[in-house]
């Protein structure tokens, strides 16, 4: 059976509890902490920087996940890797030579990734996977939590998964964006590793439980 790893995203807490958060997320017995960076540029929104990433690591040792939707990621990836960052993973969209940026990661001894947006196609990616720890498929327009999940990004996903399979990879396969108790189902099988779910991880009444089924194990 296939392990599929869960990733709640703080996006969706509460900003003024954010290290009970964290200690939600581990008591749930989720895999990794997913931390939305956003800079109101390359999305319509704002998050929060470096130190919340600081800030948070005492709360846990699970792995944080930080994605960054930012332009010039290369002049905060030292922040976030000194931060405590785990994997650090860029948008492909926000960069001219995403192979240096995948180098820069690498060379701070952290765990590269490479996000898409919806409108991205899964082949441009092609000369970048055997460089990079993972891939983060958006499965809604990045910005906000709480948004229906893109069922078309689905298809990007089982092409991804052939392809790696076809190269002889390894590199984790994540989806990010509408999901929840409904939805992770058609994302698992889409041959999805990592589920990230915000709003749905938060307003779960039972959070273990939820996890659980998002790992598709109850
Ligand atoms: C959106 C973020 C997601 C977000 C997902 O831009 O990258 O990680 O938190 O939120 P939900 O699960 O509510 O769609
Ligand atoms: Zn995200």
């Amino acid at each position: 059976m296939t392990t599929h790893l869960i990733a709640p995203s703080i996006l969706s807490a509460d900003f003024s509890r954010m290290g009970e958060a964290v200690s939600e997320i581990q008591n749930a017995e989720a895999d990794w902490v997913h931390i939305d960076v956003m800079d109101g540029i390359f999305v319509p929104n704002l998050t929060f920087g470096p130190k919340m990433v600081g800030d948070l690591r005492p709360y846990t040792d699970l792995p944080f996940d930080v994605h960054l939707m930012i332009e010039k990621p290369d002049q905060l990836i030292p922040a976030f890797a000194e931060a405590g960052a785990d994997y650090i993973t860029f948008h492909l969209e926000a960069v001219v030579h995403a192979h240096r940026t995948v180098q820069l990661i690498r060379s701070l001894g952290k765990k590269p990734g490479v996000s898409i947006v919806p409108s991205t196609p899964v082949s441009l990616l092609t000369e970048l996977l055997p460089f990079i720890d993972q891939v983060l498929i958006m499965t809604v327009n990045p910005g906000f939590g709480g948004q229906n999940l893109i069922e078309t990004c689905l298809d990007k996903i089982r092409s991804l998964a052939a392809i790696r399979k076809e190269l002889n990879l390894n590199f984790l396969i994540a989806a990010d964006g509408g999901i929840n108790v409904q939805t992770s189902s058609k994302v698992r099988n889409a041959g999805t590793d990592v589920l990230i779910a915000g709003s749905a991880f938060f307003s779960a009444a039972d959070k273990k439980q939820f996890v659980k089924v998002l790992k598709g194990i109850s």
